[in-house]
């Protein structure tokens, strides 16, 4: 209640369906005015690259996302959407061509048709039914006594992590937004969940750009570029092969994961 409601400024613009070319220079952040958490970011992603974050754990991946949709205010630098400072763009219509699929997943205490159609509310049946099978959802709501309208939440079905993250995948199909960006779960999942979320995330980031930020790097693997992000500084970037050969952090980390598989 004591939060200050965000307000664009006076000049700011509405933007339509944007292209997707994400630019941060010169980037840092912290969100208390005290410890800096993004320290003096640049980086470059094109209409329909895939961009992929990784790094030890508090690096400030996530911090990095949040900044794209305009969550909280930089401290110094600028983050442009083609080409736009995103402080001169409304937030709505800027977070309209963004879709996230989180860490923490938020779900509503309503019916799982309503928890799809938070991703576009005027979508039809059909469209929801349509999201939700490119999901590899669908099969699983088809279990429940009563389908897409089984309530979930405190009054109704608990569903599992892997349940929940299909469910805001299927959200963002139904949105589909020209930016998307993943932060990956780091909570182990079962191979069978793990691998029908994956083929649904491949899918939903066809003919985006996307920025994901990835645990296992087996999943990265064929990102346009890999940027390994610690303590607020991106120390190396680079694709898949130029990092291994630069033999530095990316190619320990990535021999670590490769051995423990
Ligand atoms: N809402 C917040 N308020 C204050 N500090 C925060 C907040 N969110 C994150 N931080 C701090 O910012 C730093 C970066 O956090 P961030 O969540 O971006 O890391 P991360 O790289 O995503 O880590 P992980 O791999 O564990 O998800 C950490 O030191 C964290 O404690
Ligand atoms: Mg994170």
């Amino acid at each position: 209640m004591n939060v200050e409601p965000e307000r664009d400024a006076i000049d700011a613009i509405d933007i339509d369906r944007i292209e997707g070319n994400i630019e941060f220079k010169d980037v840092t952040y912290s969100y208390d005015h005290e410890q800096c958490v993004l320290d003096h970011i640049d980086l470059s992603i094109k209409q329909g690259q895939t961009f992929a974050l990784v790094g030890p754990s508090g690096g400030g991946k996530t911090t990095i996302c949040h900044l794209i949709p305009n969550f909280y205010e930089i401290n110094q630098g600028q983050i442009f959407i083609d080409e736009i400072d995103i402080r001169h763009i409304k937030r709505d219509s800027l977070r309209r061509n963004i879709g996230i699929v989180q860490q923490d997943i938020y779900l509503f205490n309503a019916s799982i048709k309503e928890n799809i159609l938070y991703g576009r509310l005027d979508a039809s049946d059909e469209e929801v039914i349509e999201a939700a099978k490119r999901a590899n959802i669908h099969d699983y709501i088809m279990t429940l006594e009563h389908g897409y309208d089984t309530q979930i939440g405190e009054r109704g079905v608990r569903l599992s992590g892997g349940q929940k993250q299909r469910l805001s995948i299927a959200r963002v199909f139904l949105k589909n937004p020209p930016i998307l960006i993943l932060d990956e779960a780091t909570s182990a999942l079962d191979n069978t969940t793990e691998i029908l979320i994956q083929q649904a995330l491949d899918e939903l980031c066809k003919g985006r750009t996307t920025l994901v930020v990835a645990h296992r790097l087996s999943t990265i693997k064929n990102a346009d570029e890999i940027a390994v992000v610690s303590q607020g500084r991106i120390i190396e970037q680079g694709n898949h092969i130029q990092l291994m050969a630069k033999d530095g952090l990316y190619a320990s980390l990535y021999r670590l994961q490769f051995r423990e598989n």
